[in-house]
């Protein structure tokens, strides 16, 4: 006897399996939260992406009124990802630097590890093999015993930056040139994009990965940040090949130390050119971002620039430019630069990490691969840490006080 199976068996058959599926990952979903510090209420699978779609709040704010609400730490659903946001140093440090064995890895980044950087990128490697190799050779490019004798092109590139805008050159032209010649090679650098895909809710590849896969005609975004990548990595070539060329003509840079190291014995291809290509990346965009503070901030604090030329004034004297080795006897001048870092925090979440493994932590229990975003914003504008967070006051930093230069003013 012939039994057929129905089309409305077979359809309630597949809705009790997906409902019942749905359940179980939600119930583990519960499970995970009831086990993590607590934060805003997520909804079933697209977890807390809703309180980043208002285009009038940027992301790092409402991370910052978030951390008002839930304290120190609070979990933030990324979809059914759970995030962990810290806004306080202590914090950070009992759980980044304390527990690095276990938080030093990177999270899985769509945009920007897989598609942008196709596998390559320094700062978006998880933890493992290859990541040990290539932080040891960026480490010894980096010791610093070496990075001592960049101090004279330094001092000599400040000097060239005053003496630039001075003549008249377009500040953020100026910026541009010092930060990529200070640092590391004399290379004009390319616009590089690699924060803006990295902020957090930007992109729905990141709640679902499996976008990625959707062709390029029906994901222009990929293919944007594809060729972003690649222009970036062209890019990092030709900086290598440079130097190469030059032989030991070449002035020192991270990229002739990497070289004489022949560090291309262990790693190879770009994801060897991405090493100095990193940490000429790192360099640039950070500096011109906290110069840009800088100008910004002592344009709209005419009596901080008053103070902070009294300084220089006083201690160096108009003779010669300040360098380096006289940053002991410019503690206003230091607290200022740390202002500038804090009052507008160039990177505003952080670098992001991941977990390697399960762990207990103060009661909760963070599983593996848990994301974890040491927000720089949230920690920069803690008024438990930096009372009146939102005031650009560089004395908060040290132990200065107006009077001593009032003479000067
Ligand atoms: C204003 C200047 C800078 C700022 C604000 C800044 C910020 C950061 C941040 C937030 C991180 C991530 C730390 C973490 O993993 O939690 C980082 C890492 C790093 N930065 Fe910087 N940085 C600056 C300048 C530089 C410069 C000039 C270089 C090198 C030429 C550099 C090289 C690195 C390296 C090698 C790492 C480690 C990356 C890794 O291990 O994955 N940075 N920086």
């Amino acid at each position: 006897m012939e039994t057929s199976i129905s089309a409305p068996t077979v359809l309630t058959a597949l809705a009790a399996t997906l409902l019942f599926t749905l359940t179980i990952l939600l119930l583990s979903d519960l499970h995970t939260q009831h086990h993590l510090p607590p934060g805003p209420l997520p909804l079933p699978f697209i977890g807390n992406l809703l309180l980043l779609l208002n285009p009038n709040r940027k992301a790092h704010e409402v991370f910052r009124s978030l951390g008002h609400t839930h304290g120190p730490i609070f979990t933030f659903w990324h979809g059914r990802e759970p995030q962990l946001v810290i806004s306080d140093p202590a914090t950070t440090a009992s759980l980044l630097e304390a527990c690095s064995a276990i938080f030093s890895s990177r999270p899985r980044l769509v945009m920007l590890s897989e598609i942008y950087y196709q596998g390559s990128g320094l700062f978006t490697q998880a933890y493992g093999r290859e990541w040990t190799q290539r932080r040891k050779l960026m480490t010894h490019a980096l010791r610093p015993a070496l990075l001592k004798g960049y101090g004279e092109r330094q001092d000599a590139e400040g000097s060239r930056l005053v003496a630039e805008l001075a003549a008249g050159v377009e500040w953020k032209q100026a910026f541009e040139r010092y930060a990529a010649t200070a640092w590391c090679v004399r290379k004009k650098a390319q616009v590089q994009n690699f924060l803006h895909l990295a902020v957090p809710g930007r992109y729905w590849a990141e709640t679902f990965p499996a976008l990625i896969y959707m062709p390029d005609f029906l994901a222009p975004w990929k293919k944007a940040a594809r060729r972003m990548g690649d222009d970036d990595a062209a890019l990092n070539r030709r900086l290598v090949e440079d130097v190469r060329a030059q032989g030991d003509g070449a002035g020192d840079s991270l990229t002739k130390t990497l070289l004489a190291m022949d560090a291309e014995k262990e790693v190879s291809g770009r994801a060897f050119t991405q090493i100095p290509g990193a940490l000429f990346s790192a360099g640039l965009d950070t500096t011109m971002s906290a110069l840009s503070t800088f100008l910004l901030a002592l344009l709209t604090h005419p009596h901080i620039l008053s103070f902070a030329r009294s300084e220089i004034d006083t201690v160096i004297g108009r003779t010669r430019a300040p360098v380096l080795e006289d940053e002991p006897a410019l503690p206003y001048i230091t607290a200022l630069v740390r202002e500038v870092l804090r009052w507008r925090p160039v990177t505003p979440f952080g670098i992001p990490h991941a977990s390697t493994a399960r762990f207990e932590w103060n009661g909760y229990v963070i599983p593996k691969g848990t994301v974890v975003l040491a927000s720089h914003w949230n920690i920069s504008m803690n008024a438990e840490y930096y009372p009146l967070p939102e005031l650009f006051e560089p004395s908060r930093f040290s132990q200065w006080r107006a009077s001593a230069f009032q003479a000067g003013v």
